[in-house]
């Protein structure tokens, strides 16, 4: 059975339709005489599906549509009707998002169960499609296809369906904060609030009045009461940006928290309030290091560490380089509000040549937005790279620390990588370009170089 909200400010069309269509179908239908009173009822009832007078005083349907419409696209199906044959507001209805329309003079009753039933099925297909997608990923907001990536969004996919605390471990800018929100969207907590809180930008002081929240007067300046960072959250996620400088004072009470379930507010600690949060930690170092010079607490540290999840560097997947230039120039372009600007192959091959060895995918983002400022024209050339960038070329800028052996492996992988892709992965091809004497001594490279070739290529 499905809810359906008749809309006519004619109290007799009301209740004929009303009674009609309980008699016909098994769905149960409640009315609206005005526009107002359509949004409020669908706001706060389990509507399913709207039949909707496009002329109405005061508010019209087309009004009412206008103001649920996003990008063509509305909450509930939705069925117009127009009184008077006017079939180009019935046209805009359908812009706007409706299901479809009919002529109050000329439809049968028959003819409308039918079109409710059909708009009803569409609608059910299309959020099971939703679910289906969300729970594969299909949609991830991570760009990127290389190994370590499908790696990564399959322990993103497994995470997700549990409840467990998860800590996200990976340089600066290699995408913790997108994996965290990636790993909310997917769990059965994506409806609820996903919060994020830098514990290292943060004095001492006020961490825990952040995360815990405070009464009116429980310090000077505390002129109202404040809700914390894990009562906002609650029923959704938390992401403890930096969580390895959390101050140790507020480590113990962390642990209570997550022991616990339940939160005090500063100057509130009469009173204990549940909350439901799954907690997310992210870290650019590493906490067993912080854990061993005392500045971490071991039991919070098995507290949060039930799953480690390591974002791979940049550098350890080159691959995604090109899918994710093309991203940053699709989004930045939209941003700027200009025509989308392509990329020349030359352009990817030399920001894969670029050694990456201290900057991931914020850097790399940063670049293509500098590069479009650069770029009067529509493609974005080798040019319009930052100088830096473009001259660094194949060398590694940076020696230190690695053995003549690690930077040969380097170099030698990047070279492969960049001919394989170049050949779509064709072996043989690859092979007879670098002039390698047979595709077996190739594959025995990529072996010895860790390079497995993608699931689609
Ligand atoms: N795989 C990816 N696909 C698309 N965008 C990405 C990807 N990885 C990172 N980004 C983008 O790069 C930027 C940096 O990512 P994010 O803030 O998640 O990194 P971080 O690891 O949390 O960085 P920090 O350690 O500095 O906090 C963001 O704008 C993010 O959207
Ligand atoms: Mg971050």
């Amino acid at each position: 059975m499905s809810i359906i909200l008749f809309v006519d400010d004619a109290k007799q069309i009301r209740e004929q339709y009303a009674y009609d269509i309980e008699r016909k179908t098994n769905h149960q239908v409640v009315t609206a005489e005005q526009g107002k009173e359509a949004l409020r009822m669908l706001s706060d009832e389990p509507v399913d599906l709207m039949i909707l007078d496009l002329e109405m005083p005061e508010m019209s349907g087309m009004e009412v549509l206008e103001k649920l419409s996003r990008d063509g696209s509305l909450p509930v199906p939705v069925i117009v009707y127009t009184g008077k044959g006017d079939f180009r507001k019935a046209v805009r209805a359908v812009k706007l998002g409706a299901y479809n329309f009919f002529d109050k003079g000329e439809v049968q009753l028959d003819q409308l169960v039918q079109e409710i039933n059909n708009a009803l099925e569409q609608h059910r297909l299309s959020r099971e499609n939703q679910d289906l997608r969300r729970a594969t990923g299909k949609d991830s907001p991570l760009v990127g296809n290389s190994r370590v990536m499908q790696e990564l969004q399959n322990q993103i996919t497994k995470v997700a369906r549990v409840p467990s605390n998860v800590v996200i471990t990976g340089e600066s800018g290699t995408g913790k904060e997108l994996v965290a929100r990636e790993i909310h969207r997917l769990s059965t907590r994506a409806d609820e609030a996903f919060v994020a809180v830098n514990c290292a930008a943060l004095p001492e002081n006020l961490v825990e009045s952040e995360l815990f929240g405070y009464e009116k007067g429980a310090f000077s300046g505390a002129d109202k009461t404040t809700k914390g960072k894990f009562e906002v959250a609650d029923g959704g996620t938390l992401l403890l940006d930096e969580v390895g400088e959390m101050p140790i004072s507020v480590q113990a009470k962390l642990l209570r928290v997550l022991q616990e379930n339940k939160v005090t507010r500063l100057g509130g600690e009469a009173r204990e309030i549940e909350i439901n949060v799954r907690v997310i930690g992210a870290s650019n170092s590493d906490l067993n290091h912080a854990m061993e010079e005392d500045r971490f607490r071991e039991d919070l540290y098995y507290r949060i560490c039930t799953h480690v999840i390591e974002v791979p560097p940049l550098r350890d997947r080159i691959e995604d380089i090109g899918p994710l230039t093309m991203h940053f120039v699709q989004r930045t372009c939209e941003e700027f509000g200009i025509p989308e600007k392509s990329v020349h192959d030359d352009t990817i091959q030399v920001l894969r040549d670029y050694s990456w060895n201290r900057n991931n995918v914020r850097e790399l983002q940063n670049i293509v937005e500098r590069m479009i400022i650069q770029c009067e024209g529509e493609v974005l050339l080798p040019e319009h790279v930052p100088a830096g960038i473009r001259e660094s070329g194949k060398i590694p800028e940076d020696y230190s620390g690695k053995s003549y052996q690690e930077l040969k492996y380097e170099a030698e992988r990047r070279i492969l990588l960049n001919a394989l892709e170049d050949h779509d992965w064709h072996i043989t091809n690859t092979a007879k370009d670098l002039e390698i004497s047979n595709h077996s001594n190739l594959l025995k490279m990529m072996r010895r170089l860790d390079i497995e070739r993608p699931e689609d290529s």
